[in-house]
């Protein structure tokens, strides 16, 4: 048995499981791995330092895989931008052909990738965003709604809202992103009116995970209550665990007249590398979703995808359709 979906065949994939980009854990060993357990693996653009490095990275993965793979570029607001379009180049001549875009106005590097024949998956976290970004032409959404790690957006729509909302408007495939972590959840997923799940934090908790092995024990510590937003004050709310930096962060940012730059030295990228790569986890942020509750393993990747499809196989087989029973009359 398999679970076939428009989003399977669309990117040429046989579980409908992805795994997100995901800052300093998207790389190859992980993309790789999700890939070659039947899942589409994702690539972080901007974990490379230079689209050259980026080149590389996706050469290495294909000595790792003959799958699917795919990359995220993640556009975000910043003073001093990373040169968007030299990763972009670099993803289109690499002969990449899956890409997931996330972030503010991904119009022109759809347009570049649909130019060259790339599959592209947005990633948004609202309705309005998800049909902007399929006028845009982009081939598939993948909506992420609150519960998730990173940037939930400012609307706080859970997902039990917000996918139905989404599939009921949308025409292309849809994925649903945020607090997956089982086969539940992929079985609750395809019957909101997804095609299939994106997961992060989920794939952090892994062997493949090239992550210390502390931050892949803190998250299965963790429970559902185990996480921070912050951010919330400037408009661009992240979704990260609750460590001793994340608390001090959500302190700092409510004392009156707090601005941006008082918590700028405790929220910085390298300083969340850090934690990630040495285990000290009150090194910088740890960014994780409320599905810590559901994650108490690290399984590989190719247990954990073949696990979830297989209970979300039996959930709707057995247990579901279980429940549908004839009327009996007296
Ligand atoms: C450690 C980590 C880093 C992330 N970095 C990015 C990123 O750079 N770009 C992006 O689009 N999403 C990023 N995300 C979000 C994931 O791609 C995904 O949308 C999210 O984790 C889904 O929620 P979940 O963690 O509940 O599965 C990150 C998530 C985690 C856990």
């Amino acid at each position: 048995m398999t679970l076939r979906t428009r989003f399977t065949d669309l990117v040429g994939i046989e579980h409908p499981i992805v795994q997100g980009g995901m800052m300093w854990v998207g790389r190859a060993e992980l993309a790789a791995a999700v890939s070659n357990a039947g899942g589409l693996g994702i690539l972080t653009a901007l974990t490379q330092p230079t689209p050259d490095d980026l080149r590389r990275e996706i050469e290495r993965c294909r000595t790792l895989t003959d799958k699917p793979f795919g990359v995220n570029l993640t556009i975000l607001p910043s003073v001093s931008p990373p040169p968007y379009a030299e990763y972009r180049k670099a993803i289109i001549d690499s002969g990449v052909t899956i890409v997931e875009t996330a972030g503010h106005r991904p119009q022109e590097h759809v347009e570049d990738f649909k130019a060259h024949g790339v599959t592209v998956i947005h990633k948004c976290t609202a309705v309005r965003h998800a049909l902007s970004a399929e006028r845009m032409g982009v081939d598939a959404i993948s909506i992420d709604g609150f519960e998730c790690a990173g940037h939930p957006g400012e609307d706080d729509i859970p997902g039990l809202i917000l996918i139905p909302a989404a599939a009921d408007k949308l025409t292309i495939p849809m994925i649903a992103s945020g607090g997956f972590g089982d086969g539940r959840g992929l079985a609750a997923a395809l019957a909101l009116g997804a095609d299939g799940i994106n997961m992060g934090t989920r794939f952090c908790a892994t062997v493949e995970a090239p992550i210390h092995e502390r931050v892949k024990q803190f998250i299965v510590d963790n429970d559902e209550r185990g996480t921070n937003l912050i951010f919330r004050k400037f408009h661009n709310t992240g979704r990260v665990a609750k460590n001793s930096v994340s608390d001090q962060v959500v302190e700092i940012s409510a004392r009156d007249g707090a601005v941006f730059e008082d918590i700028r030295p405790l929220v910085s990228g390298a300083k969340g590398r850090t934690a990630l790569e040495t285990g000290d986890l009150d090194a910088g942020l740890v960014w994780a979703g409320q599905v810590q509750g559901l994650i108490h393993d690290i399984p590989t990747c190719a247990e954990l995808v073949g696990r979830i499809v297989h209970d979300a196989e039996s959930i709707i087989v057995s247990r579901l359709a279980g429940m549908v029973a004839e009327q009996v009359t007296a």
